[in-house]
């Protein structure tokens, strides 16, 4: 067996993963490499979500019953966690959404509907990158055409880096907000936070930062950010799905107005106006994922106690290894770093010209699971002229085993097509 410095135990790691000990196909074991689209769960969150509905199911912050009561300590005690685990300086910033999808939505519906300073208008702009999830699209997409403020990008290198030569004419004195992935979920790439954050503080920016890719990876600390919002989702990073973040600065939060309206975001209601809760809750229209939060805070947990540090060493020489052994791959072309520096586990290829759509197939019936397709990242398909790409992807229970897997299902993909 293939020994790399680095690496987690994880042969005791998947013994806390049912799914990973599942057979397909007439008895081949799952190698499961699509963690970028969604990750397996530890029978840690299995129990949490379990135990929540046998014993403790009720609405939270109504009742005056001991399950009301309980369920509340759950569903607050899930915001403490996640505060903890990104280093909020304080608990209110953590808004439970349903996926970061819909925490990047809140985020541009705030400033659709904010007044001065924060205002998005015609005579202003809204910069994003051209490897943006669609999700980190679409909503400024929107604001744009409600607002006629000018949508502007960074384009990308040709080895799947963003073009940074022109920020300062990307970024000027009219750039309202800059919203960008820390991590590609396409490419894997991770962006040099640190140099766009300071342009677009030079100018006054808001900056919000799509860490769906980076929160389940390596350690995410908003304060070192410097960020003023970070989204994420719960289901790459062991959680439930039905589960998303946004934190916030405090007084933004304080400042800008709510986007959906409803039960318990609510202070006062007449039949002619209302005043608001203060966040989180005037951000947390109606009923929340309960639930969802309780499996979302067990993972934090269970990502805790193994160490974010240490899991993203073993996602690096995971990394490392699978990039080595598909530069052996005849015919491949990564698309994205094909190296492993300063990209997370998230590879990208297509193998010569048979569609990723095959190649998936094919791997699929050796019990290889990966996602094919453009991600929901198309403009960056565009760009590098392709219709779709293969991608695997890697999380702290994939081992140099299954990435061994991987390169003999290529190969045996390669022979079928001839
Ligand atoms: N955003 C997820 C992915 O990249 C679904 O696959």
């Amino acid at each position: 067996m293939t020994h790399i410095p680095g690496l987690l135990d994880t042969e005791a790691i998947r013994k806390d993963f049912p799914l990973l000990d599942r057979q397909v196909h007439e008895g081949k074991k799952i190698v499961y490499l699509d963690n970028a689209a969604t990750s397996q769960k530890p029978r840690q969150v299995l129990d949490a979500l379990n135990a929540y509905y046998e014993r403790h199911n009720a609405n939270v912050h109504r009742g005056v019953h001991v399950l009301a009561e309980e369920a509340t300590e759950l569903y607050e005690g899930a915001r403490d966690k996640v505060a903890a685990f990104i280093n909020a300086p304080s608990r209110d910033e953590v808004i439970f959404t349903k996926n970061a999808s819909e925490s990047l939505n809140l985020v541009a519906n705030m400033l659709g509907w904010a007044d001065e300073p924060y205002r998005v208008d015609h005579e202003t702009e809204i910069v994003i990158t051209e490897m943006e999830h669609h999700s980190n699209i679409v909503p400024w997409q929107l604001l744009s055409q409600r607002t006629g403020a000018k949508l502007k990008w960074f384009g990308l290198t040709d080895d799947g880096r963003l073009d940074l030569s022109t920020i300062d004419e990307v970024i000027t004195d009219r750039t309202k907000v800059v919203s960008f992935t820390l991590v590609s979920n396409l490419m894997g790439t991770i962006n040099p936070v640190e140099t766009i954050i300071r342009r677009a503080q030079e100018v006054g920016a808001l900056v919000v930062i799509d860490a769906s890719q980076a929160a389940p990876h390596m350690v995410l600390d908003v304060q070192a950010l410097q960020a003023d919002f970070v989204a994420f989702t719960g289901h790459k990073m062991c959680g439930p799905t039905g589960i998303g973040v946004l934190w916030g600065r405090q007084e933004l939060l304080e400042d800008l107005p709510p986007f959906l309206g409803g039960g318990e975001m609510i202070e006062t209601v007449s039949m002619h106006s209302s005043t608001y809760a203060p966040a989180p809750h005037k951000f947390e229209a109606g009923t929340p994922p309960i639930a969802q939060a309780v499996g979302l805070g067990a993972a934090v947990d269970y990502l805790t106690a193994i160490g974010m540090d240490k899991i993203a060493a073993h996602e690096h020489a995971i990394t490392e290894y699978a990039v080595k052994r598909l530069l052996e791959v005849p015919d491949l072309r990564f698309i994205g770093p094909s190296t492993a520096e300063d990209r997370g586990a998230t590879i990208s290829f297509t193998l010569g010209d048979i569609h990723p759509h095959d190649v998936g197939q094919v791997l699929d019936e050796q019990g290889i699971a990966v996602r094919v397709g453009h991600h929901c990242a198309r403009p960056v398909c565009l760009r590098y002229g392709i219709p779709a790409t293969t991608r695997a992807s890697f999380y702290l229970y994939s081992t140099p085993a299954e990435v061994d897997a991987l390169v003999e299902g290529l190969e045996y993909v390669r022979n079928f097509f001839g």
